[in-house]
Formats: structure tokens, sequence, C-alpha cells
């Protein structure tokens, strides 16, 4: 039992949803609306709408945040920045 639960921790604690939402918080918050925050703007979608969109998978917001295109400026996120985001989007869509 125990080995089991270590064993799907494995892969998954390489990401960390909560972490994403840390970085979402403080470096996406101020364009995109994140979670219950009155905060935004009406240019960018809300990281939840992302989220759910079939269309914008995690492979997809992985390639945006590696490369994003104007009027989104590049943020520079490190790899496992963007991991821990797309992680936290997954939790945002429930996958
Ligand atoms: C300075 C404002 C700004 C910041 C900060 C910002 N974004 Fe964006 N983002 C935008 C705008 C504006 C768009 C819409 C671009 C378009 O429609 O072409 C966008 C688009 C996106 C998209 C694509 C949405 C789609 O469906 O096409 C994703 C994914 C995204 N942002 C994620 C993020 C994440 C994650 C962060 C934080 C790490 C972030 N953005 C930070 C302004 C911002």
């Amino acid at each position: 039992m125990l080995a089991a639960m270590v064993a799907a921790a494995g892969p998954a604690a390489a990401a960390d949803a909560e972490a994403g939402r840390r970085i979402a918080e403080q470096w996406c918050a101020s364009c995109h609306m994140v979670e219950g925050r009155r905060s935004g703007s009406d240019a960018a979608p809300a990281l939840a709408g992302i989220a759910r969109d079939p269309g914008r998978g995690p492979g997809w917001v992985r390639a945006w945040l590696n490369d994003p295109h104007p009027p989104m400026p590049d943020l520079s996120l490190t790899r496992a920045e963007i991991d821990d985001v797309v992680a936290y989007l997954n939790r945002l869509a429930g996958r």
C-alpha cells in the first residue's frame, strides 16, 4: 500500500499544482483572472477558461508559455515553472 502510494507520487511530485497557483497569482493575475480574484483584464482570458478549453490542452499551453505571442509578454518561465503552471491548470480543469 505504502509502496503504491510512493510510486504514484513519484512522477506527479515533479510538477506541483500548488506552486503553479502561486506562480499564477504572482505572474499572471495582473492580466488573467486567477480563480476567484477580481483582477485580470478584458484582453486576457481567465485561466480557468483556458484550462477548460479542449483546444488548449497541456501540450498547447506548455508550448505557448515557452514562446508566448504578443500582446502577452514573454515571462521567461523556467521549464519547472511551466510544469507547475500546467499542473495547476490541469487541477482547475479537473484533470
Ligand atoms: C501583461 C499581461 C499578461 C501577463 C502577465 C500574462 N498574460 Fe497570458 N495573455 C495575455 C493576453 C493579452 C493574452 C491574449 C493573447 C491573444 O489573444 O492573442 C494572453 C494569452 C494567454 C494564453 C493563450 C490563451 C488562448 O486561448 O489563446 C495563455 C495559455 C496564457 N496567456 C497564459 C498565461 C500564464 C500562465 C501567465 C502567467 C505565468 C500569463 N499568461 C501572464 C496577457 C498576459
